[in-house]
């Protein structure tokens, strides 16, 4: 095997991308953070997927890059989001990834999102209809999966 992913997801989507990535990059092991972690020193690539919410990723994603910063520095090391922003990946990196681990990363991109408000609990849905019908949120109010983004995210890999 020569690429790991690791995701977190609440809702499924970072799930659904990260099968997506699978299905285009040969020889690819799936992990969810909450299972066992791999033994990462036997994979060249390492592929990290959250969502966001809050304007924040998976806690598990970033502890993740931090415990293993001595290792991911020798490997190929991707980071995807799923999230409704419609602002560029460049500028979603800044504002949820800790500056001390910007640098380890090789190639970072967002695949878009979904999003589902019948299936949210009451407190989320009022929060995310606030923040879709707010502009200065920098959220979509249309959101769909990127199938671009993650087509030529993958293709990084196969080199
Ligand atoms: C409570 C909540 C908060 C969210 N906050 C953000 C946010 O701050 N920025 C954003 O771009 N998307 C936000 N989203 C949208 C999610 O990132 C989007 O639904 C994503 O596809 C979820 O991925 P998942 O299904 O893997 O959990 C939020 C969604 C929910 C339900």
């Amino acid at each position: 095997m020569k690429t790991l992913i690791m995701y977190a997801t609440k809702s499924g989507t970072t799930k659904k991308c990260s099968d997506k990535l699978a299905e285009l990059i040969p020889d690819t092991i799936i992990c969810n953070f909450r299972e066992k972690p791999k033994n990462i020193e036997q994979f060249p690539n390492i592929i990290l997927g959250s969502y966001v919410r809050m304007n924040k990723i998976d806690h598990s994603l970033v502890r993740f890059m931090k415990k293993y910063s001595g290792i991911l520095i020798e490997k190929k090391v991707g980071v995807f989001v799923c999230c409704l922003s419609k602002d560029e990946p460049s500028q979603i990196m800044k504002k949820i990834i800790p500056e001390t681990l910007r640098k380890g990363i090789n190639r970072f991109e967002s695949f878009g999102g979904e999003l589902d408000l019948s299936k949210l609990n009451g407190m989320y849905k009022i929060i995310m209809k606030a923040m879709i019908e707010n502009p200065d949120t920098g959220v979509q109010t249309e959101y769909e999966i990127d199938e671009s983004a993650i087509k030529s995210f993958a293709e990084y890999f196969l080199c």
